[in-house]
């Protein structure tokens, strides 16, 4: 790729929108928070972990990611998990997080909601104090777990609810249709807060519809699967419904077979807000610059679609008018800079 080009992905103010917190937990940290706990890991060795990274669909990746968040346990493991992202995505210039986290993954091995939400939530302040990057927490339901499970969450989190400004749907989505949680989602929405759900990744675009229809979504994540339905499209066009595509993840879960059949750049082009972003960057092989580079590199993506990558990200953040009006007047102010 031409250096210009790369330096614009690199350099460019952005947001990470699509980040589960627990896919960013690198093998070391893995391996050193199970030392600190006493957890005995079925792998022998950080390499020995790494090399059974190979995954041949969602279901494959979602086993050893469950697996890799056991070692959580103490208010510090969520705190360090999260400051070592935090410190990657500042190295990337993202200068705003929307961070997804799972609390059932963790509420069932008997860690307390507070010690989930209290750890990643301070990495949050202090990397605002330290590098004025602003975040936000968006709480996300198993949606292979039952409807009273997530309502069972809803309520435990109820006393942080000034800590985390929507819930999301993300594990299995095959068999689990959004509309599975339309009662959860319509408390949640009764309640202000913002809604997202994981559709079309390797489910159908008829769960991007119902994810739309049935819970009200105001972005999906992923969705990459939309054009398999040309209405679909020109609806997600005509609202401007943020779609939150990764594409080092499409890879790695086999979505697509190559980058070069990657669709975000059709995507864009149709007219779709397609933002870029990492999902679980210590699983699929890179942070949210390695998701740009992977994908201009392998397609005929231009500084255009660069761009509007990144006025994307900050005009589908959940973020008062006032501060994406300001991240949007960076985002202009670097392109006019820049060759
Ligand atoms: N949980 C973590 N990453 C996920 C993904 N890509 N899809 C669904 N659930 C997830
Ligand atoms: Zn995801």
């Amino acid at each position: 790729m031409d250096a210009t080009l790369r330096n614009t992905l690199e350099q460019m103010p952005k947001a990470e929108l699509h980040i589960h917190i627990e896919g960013s937990l690198e093998p070391e940290l893995i391996f050193a928070l199970a030392r600190r706990n006493g957890v005995v890991l079925p792998y022998a060795s950080v390499e020995a972990l790494r090399s059974a990274y190979a995954f041949t669909n969602l279901q494959s990746f979602l086993d050893i990611y469950y697996a890799g968040a056991s070692v959580l346990l103490t208010e510090p493991d969520f705190y360090d998990m999260t400051m070592a992202y935090l410190a990657r995505a500042h190295d990337d210039h993202v200068r705003h997080v929307e961070i997804f986290f799972d609390p059932q993954t963790h509420t069932a091995r008997g860690v307390a909601f507070a010690t989930v939400i209290g750890g990643i939530y301070r990495a949050l302040q202090d990397a605002r104090a330290q590098w004025g990057m602003s975040g936000a927490l968006i709480m996300c339901f198993l949606r292979h777990l039952p409807e009273a499970e997530a309502f069972a969450t809803l309520e435990d989190a109820l006393p942080y609810r000034d800590k985390f400004i929507g819930v999301g749907l993300d594990s299995s989505e095959r068999g689990h249709p959004p509309e599975k949680f339309t009662r959860v989602f319509a408390r949640c929405r009764a309640l202000g807060l913002h809604l997202v759900a994981h559709a079309g990744e390797e489910g159908p675009a008829q769960y991007i519809t119902t994810a739309l229809d049935d819970l009200h979504v105001e972005r999906i994540d992923h969705g990459v699967a939309c054009l398999q339905d040309p209405a679909l499209v020109e609806r997600l066009v005509r609202q401007q419904t943020a779609l939150t595509v990764c594409p080092l993840s499409n890879i790695k879960l086999c979505v697509f077979e190559r980058m070069e059949n990657h669709n975000l750049l059709a995507l864009l082009d149709a007219g779709i807000a397609a933002t870029v972003n990492s999902d679980d960057p210590a699983y699929f092989g890179g942070y949210l610059n390695a998701n740009l580079l992977a994908a201009f590199e392998a397609l005929p993506l231009t500084r255009e679609h660069a761009h509007r990558l990144a006025r994307n990200s900050f005009a589908a953040a959940f973020l008062p008018p006032a501060e994406k009006a300001a991240y949007l007047r960076e985002v202009e102010a670097f392109f006019s800079q820049q060759p």
